[in-house]
Parts: C-alpha cells; sequence; structure tokens
C-alpha cells in the first residue's frame, strides 16, 4: 500500500471516568484529528463494550480506516480483543496500535489534569507516528498430531498424562527415577481429613492407572537427550534404561517436581549432626521404622526461605503441622515443639493445626530476625529459641531436630530448560508465561507445565494442575493445527554479509544457515524477540510490528516537542510493562516525563535508537526488562544488558552523557519498582516534574 493510501482512525475510551476524570478526552480526539493520516477520531464511553466495538467496525467500514488506534487501557489484557474486532470488519489485525492511557496515564497522573492530557496527546501521537508504517501480517499455522510427551512421572505427571490418554491421545511419560512417584515415594503420609493417610497407597493407586493403560508408555531411568523442532513437529530422542528412542512428539508437559534446597553444612547442625534432619529425611525416617526412641522433637520452620533469596515455601507450616501430628499419633507422650516465624494455614489446613494443638504440639512463635540457635548440653540437642509471645528466650531439649527447608526445582531443571528453550526463575522453578493469563502454559507454544515444577504445592493442586496443564496440551492436538503469532523476525539477504550473529545469538536457534552461508529464519521456530534484528550490523533483519522504522517513528514523534523534559522508555511487554501496568493498577503516582514504547523483549532494543534519542535531546532513556533469569526469550535480558554496556560505552565516546541512559528490570508485580525508577530518574535528571 502506498503511504497516501493509508487512513487511520483513532478511537480513544473514556474508561467510563477510569480515563475521562483525569484526561481531557475531548481535547485528545481533537488533537489526533489534526494528525497525519489521521481521517477520523472518536470518543467511547467503554470502548470495549459491544455496542462501542461494533460501532468501531461500522466506523471502519464508513471511513475505509486501513488503520487503527486504540488508546484506552493495557494492550496485555485488551489486545486480542480489538485484534478481533478490527479482524472482524476486515483488516488485518496487525494493521492495530495499542496506546495505553489508563495504566500509562489517568491511573498513574491523577492529580495532573493537563499534563496527564498532554502525555496522552503524545502516546497518541506516537500510535499513529507507528501505525501508518504498519504493515500486514499473519498467523502461522502448523499442523500438530497426537502424541504428548509428559516430563516427570510424579503425581502432576501421572495425572496429566492419565487426563492426556483418557482423551484418546497417545502420552509418553519421561521418568528419571527406576519407578514412576516422584517426591511422594519419599514421604511417609499425605494429609488428608484424617491424618496419616499412607502415601505409598496414593502412588501405587496412580502408578498402576497409568501403568495398565493402554494409550500411555512409560519410561524410567529415562532422560531426554535432545529436542529438535517445534509444537506439532518435536522430534525427541531419549535415553530409556541405556536404550535411545526416538519420539515424535505434538505437545510437551513439563511436570519435573521439585525438592528441598541443599542446607549449608553445619546450620543448625545440619550435615553435623545425624540427629538434625530435614522433613523430608524425616518422612524418610518414618517410611522405614527409622525414627528410634525419640520423646522429644523440635521442627524449625522457614529455613532457607521466606529470606531475600526466596520467597515463602508455601507448604512449609502445612507439612511440620502434618508430621508433628503424625510423631503424636505414633507415641502420644513423644514432646513436639514447632517453632515458627509465621503459620501461613489456609482454611483446609486449619483442622491440622486445631488437630495438632490439642493432641499437645506446642508452638512457638520467634522473631523474623531472631533465628533460634543449636547447641548440645548433657549430650542433647538444646534448642534456644526467643518466644515472641512469652516475650523471652527458652531452652528446648531435643532428640530430634528437623528442619522445614524450602523448596528449589528438580536438578534436571536447567538441562529441560536448554532442550525446550524455556524459563526459569531464580528460585529454580519454571515459569509460566503469565500468572493470571497463561498459568499453566509456557511462551513457546505446545508446552506446557505444571505442579511443583513451577513452585510447591499441596498434593491436591498438584493433581489438579497436571489435569489442567493436560488440557491446555490437548486444544492445539484436539484441533489438529495451532496458529502461531506472526510476530516473526524477516531477513532481507540482499545486504547480509553472513557474519552469523543473528544465528548464534537468537534463544531459539530460529535460525539456520545454507550452505553459502545465508541466513533463513524458521517462522514457526521464531518467537519475535527481536534480539536479531537489534544485533544485526547490517540492518537487514526486520521484526513483524516492531520493525526499526516503526520504532524510530516513536521516538521520533515522542521527541518532537520539548525533548529535554521527556524520559523515553523502552518497556517489554512481559514483567516490564508488567510492572508499569501495576504502578497504575495500585494508582502509584510518578512524573508525568516519561513516555514508554512497548517492545517484546528488552533485547529488541538496538543501540541506534537509544542514540537517536540522544540526538533528539531526550533527558534520558529507560531501557526496562523481566528480572534475571525471567525473560520470556530466554536469554533476551542477558543479551539487553550487554548491549547497554555497549551503548554506554559508545554515547560517552560521542560525547554524550552516558548516565541518561537507565536501565532497570523488574517482575509484572513491581510496580513500586516501576514508578520510583520514574521518580528517581526525574530526580536525578534534575528534571522539573
Ligand atoms: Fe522481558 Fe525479555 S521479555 S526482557
Amino acid at each position: 500500500m502506498n503511504n497516501e493510501d493509508v487512513r487511520v482512525g483513532v478511537f480513544v475510551c473514556d474508561c467510563g471516568s477510569n480515563i475521562a476524570r483525569v484526561v481531557d478526552v475531548p481535547a485528545v480526539v481533537a488533537y489526533a484529528k489534526g494528525l497525519e493520516k489521521v481521517v477520523f477520531a472518536d470518543e467511547g464511553k467503554w470502548s470495549c463494550s459491544v455496542d462501542a466495538l461494533s460501532d468501531m467496525q461500522a466506523s471502519i467500514k464508513e471511513h475505509n480506516l486501513n488503520r487503527v488506534v486504540i488508546a484506552s487501557c493495557t494492550p496485555r489484557t485488551h489486545e486480542p480483543l480489538f485484534k478481533q474486532t478490527v479482524k472482524e470488519a476486515g483488516l488485518n489485525p496487525y494493521l492495530l496500535e495499542f496506546v495505553s492511557i489508563r495504566e500509562q496515564v489517568s491511573w498513574v497522573h491523577m492529580g495532573e489534569p493537563e499534563k496527564a492530557t498532554q502525555k496522552a496527546k503524545d502516546l497518541v501521537k506516537m500510535g499513529v507516528a507507528k501505525a501508518i508504517l504498519l504493515e500486514e501480517g499473519e498467523e502461522i499455522r502448523l499442523p500438530v498430531g497426537k502424541e504428548c510427551l509428559i516430563i516427570g512421572g510424579g503425581m502432576a505427571g501421572m495425572s496429566a498424562a492419565l487426563n492426556i490418554a483418557q482423551q484418546g491421545f497417545k502420552a509418553h511419560v519421561v521418568e528419571k527415577e527406576a519407578e514412576l512417584g516422584g517426591l511422594l515415594n519419599q514421604v511417609m503420609t499425605v494429609s488428608h481429613d484424617h491424618i496419616k493417610m499412607p502415601a505409598a497407597e496414593i502412588v501405587k493407586a496412580k502408578r498402576e492407572l497409568v501403568e495398565s493403560h493402554p494409550g500411555i508408555s512409560v519410561y524410567t531411568h529415562a532422560e531426554i537427550e535432545s529436542v529438535k523442532g517445534y509444537i506439532g513437529n518435536y522430534r525427541i530422542v531419549l535415553d530409556a534404561n541405556g536404550e535411545k528412542r526416538d519420539l515424535n512428539i505434538s505437545t510437551v508437559i513439563v511436570a519435573t517436581g521439585m525438592r528441598e534446597i541443599e542446607l549449608k553444612e553445619g546450620l543448625f547442625g545440619y550435615g553435623k549432626d545425624p540427629r538434625v534432619v530435614t522433613q523430608i529425611q524425616l518422612e524418610g525416617l518414618l517410611k522405614r521404622g527409622e525414627l528410634g526412641d525419640v520423646r522429644d522433637v523440635v521442627m524449625m520452620n522457614c529455613v532457607g526461605s521466606k529470606n531475600e533469596e526466596r520467597g515463602c515455601c508455601s507448604i512449609g507450616c502445612h507439612v511440620s503441622v502434618k508430621n508433628a501430628l503424625v510423631l503424636k499419633q505414633l507415641n502420644k507422650e513423644t514432646h513436639v515443639h514447632i517453632l515458627y516465624r509465621d503459620l501461613s494455614m489456609v482454611k483446609d489446613e486449619q483442622i491440622h493445626l486445631q488437630a495438632a494443638k490439642k493432641s499437645g504440639v506446642k508452638f512457638i512463635r520467634f522473631p523474623d530476625n531472631r533465628y533460634p540457635e543449636v547447641t548440645e548440653e548433657d549430650g542433647r540437642l538444646c534448642v534456644k529459641a526467643y518466644d515472641l509471645l512469652l516475650g523471652k528466650e527458652l531452652k528446648i531439649p531435643a532428640d530430634r531436630l528437623v528442619l522445614t527447608v524450602g523448596f528449589t526445582g528438580d536438578e534436571t531443571v536447567d538441562a529441560v530448560r536448554g532442550h525446550l528453550k524455556v524459563s526459569a526463575n531464580r528460585e529454580g522453578f519454571f515459569q509460566e508465561r503469565h500468572i493470571k493469563l497463561g498459568p499453566l502454559d509456557f511462551p513457546a507454544d505446545g508446552i506446557a507445565l505444571c505442579g511443583c515444577a513451577k513452585n510447591p504445592k499441596t498434593l491436591k493442586e498438584t493433581c489438579e494442575e497436571g489435569i489442567g496443564a493436560a488440557m491446555r496440551a490437548s486444544i492445539p492436538m484436539k484441533n489438529g493445527y495451532i496458529e502461531a503469532e506472526g510476530i516473526v523476525a524477516d531477513i532481507d539477504l540482499a545486504d547480509c554479509n553472513s557474519c552469523s550473529i543473528c544465528w548464534k545469538r537468537c534463544p531459539y536457534g530460529a535460525i539456520k544457515v545454507s550452505e553459502d552461508k545465508k541466513p533463513q529464519v524458521i517462522k514457526a521456530l521464531c518467537k519475535g524477540c527481536g534480539l536479531c534484528a537489534a544485533d544485526c550490523p547490517k540492518e537487514c533483519i526486520t521484526v513483524v510490528h516492531y520493525s526499526d522504522a516503526q520504532l524510530l517513528a516513536q521516538v521520533e514523534a515522542a521527541l518532537e516537542e520539548n525533548p529535554d523534559k521527556k524520559i523515553l522508555g523502552f518497556v517489554c511487554h512481559w514483567c516490564a510493562l508488567g510492572g508499569v501496568d501495576m504502578a497504575g493498577v495500585s494508582r502509584l503516582q510518578y512524573p508525568t516525563n516519561g513516555l514508554m514504547i512497548r517492545v517484546m523483549c528488552s533485547a529488541r532494543v538496538p543501540i541506534k535508537l537509544i542514540e537517536r534519542a540522544y540526538e533528539l535531546g531526550a533527558a534520558g532513556v529507560l531501557v526496562a526488562g523481566c528480572e534475571f533469569p525471567t525473560c520470556h526469550y530466554i536469554t533476551g535480558n542477558y543479551a539487553c544488558e550487554t548491549r547497554i554496556g555497549r551503548a554506554r560505552k559508545k554515547l560517552a565516546k560521542k560525547g554524550y552523557d552516558a548516565d541518561k541512559l537507565w536501565l532497570t528490570w523488574c517482575s509484572a508485580a513491581d510496580g513500586p519498582k516501576f514508578a520510583g525508577v520514574m521518580r528517581n530518574m526525574v530526580k536525578e535528571l534534575g528534571l522539573s516534574k
């Protein structure tokens, strides 16, 4: 299409009064009408309502619009709806651009309506500038077969396999141990309405169902050697009991479970004194009948968890209460003390807590910053704990000290990550696509996750997630195809000098090289992070919907007026934009100086765009991505960090102030962090608010 033929329609939403209460929406609409190529602009009360969506479709047809800009809430929740709407109106959905003026404007600048309105205008201008250059894209349809690989044969994996097979698909279960059961094989009892339900019985019942199902193949003593391909067409080589197995797999479920974290030797006597054990070790002793004669048992919760490195382990309180009750039921004369910082017991678990108190288990709350000390007195362990309620230190003798330690992912996490090109977080668990919008999915299509591979959870939750992941993996198998997002890279070979950077750095191995060393993007594998495009020295790679020209147009539009008052930000669509949105949802107020440009990953931001922002006189530049190691494109944030280092050197060499380039990492919950960064930048850069 000729540039002259571009006809942009701008739809600005009041969001009831969410936006209109702060932003002068009619003024934004009037401003939009004066922008280049805009032939229609309108205000909507609730743009996402059914009536407004059909009005929008009518306007697209009536005004022959071939680009649409929606200025409303965050694209993270509403973009799919509007894409579908324009598609139904006959427009390619890649010709839609989304501008967030609720989370990024009205909710965070509530006391500054004039500045907020100006910022909304700037964001709309940036959206229109990009929209003019948008090109059609298309989803990629890939055929999907009916075989699912389940990695991990614990309770989550077995639940998933049964559900897959019951739907008529083939399930292949890969288990590294000699038998199915996972962590539950090490556990003596699980909680139920009545304590002491033997774990072995539950495992046995499930294992028999799995092993006898004709639709399930089980490979024990097995590990994955290699994975090639993509959804619908994975070629997986296993080593099962020393034998090689080649499998053609359509979808994958990761159910690799978890393990207790390894404690430092000597911590509370652990590893040095055999009387000090972990909860899982206690379960093993109970299971094998090796606990011996104990009169006094002390349990200490929150060991190696709920600290700066890792959060609450989620199940430790529950496990300690369960095991205390088991000890009491074995011998009611046993004295059991549970030392805790805070008891996190959900509603169903309260029943066990009450039962434990009734049976004489003693609970002692110690301060967060004053962990008990363990010594030896008269040949017995002696635990000194400060009791917060009594306000004094107690000395408790113990025959056994049981440490309730936190959990981390299975030791195979790194290998599985490498094979499947998926992310894990810093606590060693796999990272879901989105905590609410894709809790059982990975960003990579056709790969689901469940159970304790994601985070510690109860047996009930584990089994539920196994079934949930099976349902996720079944959808493309049932449809027989999947439509992958059309945001992919494309290489113009005319200028390519075969430098090899693109295919060497692609986190997905999605760029293949031909014999004459020419790279080619395998679209089914490309996830559209844009790392290759940002690093290509010849600038011959483009990314659909995030081309250099489109991003540059946004930069130039943003900085056309008053650049010295503006901070230009690049935020990744996943965690960083999530943090921006969270600041909005939490109504955290920060200065209006920042104008954010969305990219799929922080790796998409090329140095030349940062330089251009400097040339245009931006007061500061911010690049924001996901925390390490949670980039949704595996290593994108690492690549970004390296590149920003290079950018700073380059800027300094050119005489610019490299300190005006900021980099921040945040999680989708880091609204306060993002708001704080904006405030700090404004302060440090000496900007008036
Ligand atoms: Fe956020 Fe890569 S997706 S930094």
